[in-house]
């Protein structure tokens, strides 16, 4: 049951306004200070509290956009071609969610951006096109459509597409905002190309096989050394788990892009995920911390958020704000559905601020 609870009960501010109280609030603003039974209702929310909304941007709507930009300008002046989402309540920071940015970029045969680093750190999961590339730190990674690449913080990276691949489209999301929020971004420009330190797909290679690590591994960065998550390894792993166990009721079948050394998240303040709901599956709502964009890699279904229903096929991205009721749902009777979706839980469970709640009455904010 939700906890009903009133700003009359003992510790809550509900001074009325009076002229000497007016007056008293003007002088310590002229001081720079102010008394806090003024703010103290909004600023300790009996529960925690999202400015953000639930939000669906439709590929479909997007898709001819984000390919005009690469007729309008180059990556040389844009720095990146990138048409940023953006909620509707979060565009004083340019977050989708929370304190999470995202950005669908485009990248034609033959094109390569500048290589650069920040301290915000960065994902793509792919979209669209063959031949795409990218150098993390001298490290080349190739990617597929729906594969899973990082880029953390601080790594020099750049991005390209091969001159006889086709065009490649990706989804990248950034905790630029949160960063900015703890006033410790930063940007720099590589002065040329990163020179090439391993083999072409080495690192993903050498970690990711069979539970196999290479005895000889040194590696000491606070996150992955896999820097790509296939999907061709991805799906097929899902599809097997799916058979030896039951679903999450929220969630289906849902797995966590991990460190292979850690077993914890990829990177230090975001974290990804794939699920996979089989045909049918209608989940239970329940609401966390964290914020989540999700872009849906297969099938076809909806996702219920505080009461408001998105409909999403593949390529579709949504948001779930922290806190926010939210339910999946597969529309297809035959067919599996599997979503990608990215989050701020590495931040929100190492301050220890994740909680979560199941809705007890599931058909509360079910739709008919
Ligand atoms: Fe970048
Ligand atoms: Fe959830």
């Amino acid at each position: 049951m939700e906890a009903k609870q009133s700003d009359d009960v003992l510790g809550r501010a509900r001074v009325q306004d009076t002229p000497e109280l007016e007056a008293y609030y003007k002088e310590l603003e002229t001081l720079g200070a102010g008394a806090l039974w003024t703010v103290a209702n909004d600023i300790e929310p009996w529960e925690p509290r999202s400015s953000s909304v639930p939000m669906l941007w439709k590929y479909e709507n997007l898709r001819e956009l984000v390919l005009r930009s690469a007729d309008l300008v180059t990556p040389e002046k844009a720095g990146r071609r990138v048409v940023y989402l953006v909620n509707e309540k979060r565009k004083d920071v340019s977050a989708a969610v929370g304190w999470l940015y995202t950005g669908i970029q485009v990248t034609r045969p033959g094109e390569s951006t500048s290589a650069h680093r920040h301290k915000a750190s960065a994902l793509r999961f792919i979209m669209e096109g063959n031949g795409g590339y990218t150098v993390v730190d001298g490290n080349k990674v190739t990617f597929e459509v729906n594969d899973f690449v990082i880029t953390p913080n601080s790594a020099w990276h750049e991005h390209g597409c091969d001159e006889n691949g086709q065009t490649c489209i990706w989804q990248d999301g950034l905790d630029i905002p949160l960063v900015n929020a703890l006033e410790a971004n930063d940007y720099a420009v590589f002065d040329g190309k990163q020179p090439l330190r391993t083999e072409t797909n080495f690192l993903p290679i050498s970690y990711s096989g069979a539970g196999l690590l290479p005895t000889n591994h040194d590696w000491q960065k606070p996150y992955s050394p896999l820097f790509k998550y296939a999907w061709k390894d991805v799906y097929p792993t899902l599809i097997e788990v799916s058979k030896v166990t039951q679903d999450c009721p929220f969630d289906g079948i849902i797995m966590q892009y991990s460190n292979p050394l850690t077993g914890g998240h990829v990177m230090q303040t975001m974290g990804a995920s794939m699920q996979l709901l089989r045909p049918k599956f209608k989940g239970k709502a329940h609401k966390h911390t964290g914020s989540f964009v999700y872009q849906c890699a297969k099938g076809q279904g909806y996702t219920i958020v505080n009461g408001q229903r998105f409909d999403w096929k593949e390529r579709d991205i949504f948001c779930v704000p922290s806190w926010a009721w939210h339910e999946h749902v597969n529309l297809s009777e035959t067919d599996d559905a599997c979503l990608f979706s990215f989050n701020d839980l590495p931040v929100i469970e190492g301050l220890g601020l994740y909680q979560t709640k199941d809705y007890d009455q599931n058909n509360g904010f079910q739709q008919v």
